[in-house]
């Protein structure tokens, strides 16, 4: 598929628009509660709830600092209904003779890799990628990833991801590696686990998506009229607004799953799945909201970075992580997605599984074993996955 034709279907697919004889569709669920709290939050928390609801919801004008450049206006927007998508972030990187390994020389995107295409006065243009098939360039597309569920990977207690990581290098099958960040704490967040929490994910957001300054990121992104500041002067949040968006999100409950199969799970395990989609990880006990202290966070993720082959690679090495390495995507809340992948490429869940197979993917060995099950287990296992 050319770059183009894979933005397209990557934003298609993220829609849940589109159409045709592909596989069997995923199965969509529009009627369960999303955006509500968890249970048992204290007075305070429900309170920071409801006011990082609402600024998550909003969309942002000009005045309230929205720019000079963004790709939108709206955490919602790429996070609909707490979900996946419908909005993306493209990216483009100069990259070496393998097509993926970032060039030395990035200056065709001399104001970073992501596509920033729209801007507002005093703006002149956004931030654009040089055409498709400009040579030696990587064109990507990240679908906004379900933001639900990211209370309970807060939560985990920072050292199992290095319990598993140790367990899996015993094992031999796959070779997880810790997401530390430079400043030695764990990357929880983001497709690359390049950043340690909600909160500082907020403000990450804000600036990187939106144009909004914050105390924990006060400088606008780079921009072609060189402009340090946008219609609101000075920084356009303050850090009440942004904690309250974090407490939000790490208070947002998952509707309860209904008729989990303990033969999917079986098989889960068969397939080797659960190698990396570890099915659930220790919470600290410290962990607030109460309710996600010492306890087990059904996450479906190791937490940790996997060389998932050139196939998937997109070239950008963030952190920790290099050009084809990929945080363990969590399968909490599955049911809830539209699409699947980082770009939203695969259309089905067994798209999604075939798709782990790639030119020196550690899943390689899942696939194969996925492939080798008879024809109903796969069905079980799939829906047993399709249920998360
Ligand atoms: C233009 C689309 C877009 C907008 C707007 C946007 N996001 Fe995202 N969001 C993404 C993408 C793409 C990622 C994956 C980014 C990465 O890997 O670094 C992401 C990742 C996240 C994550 C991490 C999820 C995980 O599994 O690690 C959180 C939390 C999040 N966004 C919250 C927000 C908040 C809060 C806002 C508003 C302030 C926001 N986002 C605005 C597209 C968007
Ligand atoms: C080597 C570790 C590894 C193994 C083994 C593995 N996965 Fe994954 N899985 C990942 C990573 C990393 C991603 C994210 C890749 C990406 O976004 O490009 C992922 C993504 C997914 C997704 C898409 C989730 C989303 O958020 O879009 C599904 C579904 C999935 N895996 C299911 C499975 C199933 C079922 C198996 C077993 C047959 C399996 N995986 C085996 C590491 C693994």
């Amino acid at each position: 598929m050319t770059p183009r034709a894979l933005t397209l279907a990557a934003a298609l697919a993220a829609t849940g628009c589109g159409g045709g004889d592909g596989p069997v569709p995923l199965r969509l669920v529009l009627d369960d509660p999303t955006d509500a709290p968890m249970r048992g939050l204290s007075a305070d928390e429900q309170a920071g709830f409801d006011r990082g609801d609402a600024l998550f919801a909003r969309q942002y004008l000009p005045t309230q600092g929205l720019g000079p450049v963004f790709v939108r206006a709206s955490c919602a927007s790429c996070h609909a209904g707490d979900g996946r998508g419908p909005g993306f972030v493209e990216r483009a990187i100069a990259v070496g003779a393998d097509g993926y390994t970032p060039a030395p020389d990035q200056s065709v995107m001399p104001f970073g890799p992501v596509v920033r295409p729209y801007f507002v006065a005093p703006a002149t243009r956004g931030v654009e990628a040089p055409a498709e098939g400009t040579p030696g360039l990587l064109r990507s597309v990240r679908v906004g990833p379900a933001v639900f569920g990211r209370g309970w990977i807060e939560a985990v207690d920072e050292s199992e991801p290095a319990r598993i990581a140790a367990a899996q290098s015993l094992a031999g099958r796959v070779r997880g590696r810790v997401p530390r960040l430079a400043d030695g704490r764990l990357g929880r967040f983001g497709l690359k686990a390049r950043i340690a929490t909600l909160e500082e994910f907020a403000a990450d957001a804000f600036r990187g998506d939106m144009g909004l300054t914050s105390p924990l990121a006060p400088t606008e992104v780079a921009n072609a009229d060189g402009l340090a500041d946008d219609q609101r002067p000075g920084i356009d949040l303050d850090q009440a607004s942004v904690s309250d968006v974090g407490a939000y999100l790490r208070a947002l409950a998952l509707p309860r799953r209904e008729g989990i199969d303990p033969r999917g799970r079986a098989l889960f395990e068969r397939a080797r799945c659960s190698d990396c989609h570890v099915p659930a990880l220790r919470t600290r006990a410290d962990a607030r909201p109460a309710v996600l202290a010492s306890t087990e966070a059904e996450i479906y993720s190791d937490l940790l970075l996997h060389d998932m082959g050139a196939g998937l690679a997109d070239g950008a090495a963030e952190g920790a992580a290099g050009p084809r390495d990929w945080r363990t995507a969590p399968l909490i809340g599955l049911r809830f997605f539209r699409s699947m992948l980082h770009d939203g490429r695969a259309r089905s869940l067994e798209e999604a599984v075939r798709m782990h197979r790639g030119d020196g993917s550690e899943a390689n060995g899942s696939v194969d074993a996925f492939e080798a099950l008879p024809a109903a287990d796969r069905a079980a296992l799939l829906d047993y996955v399709g249920r998360l």
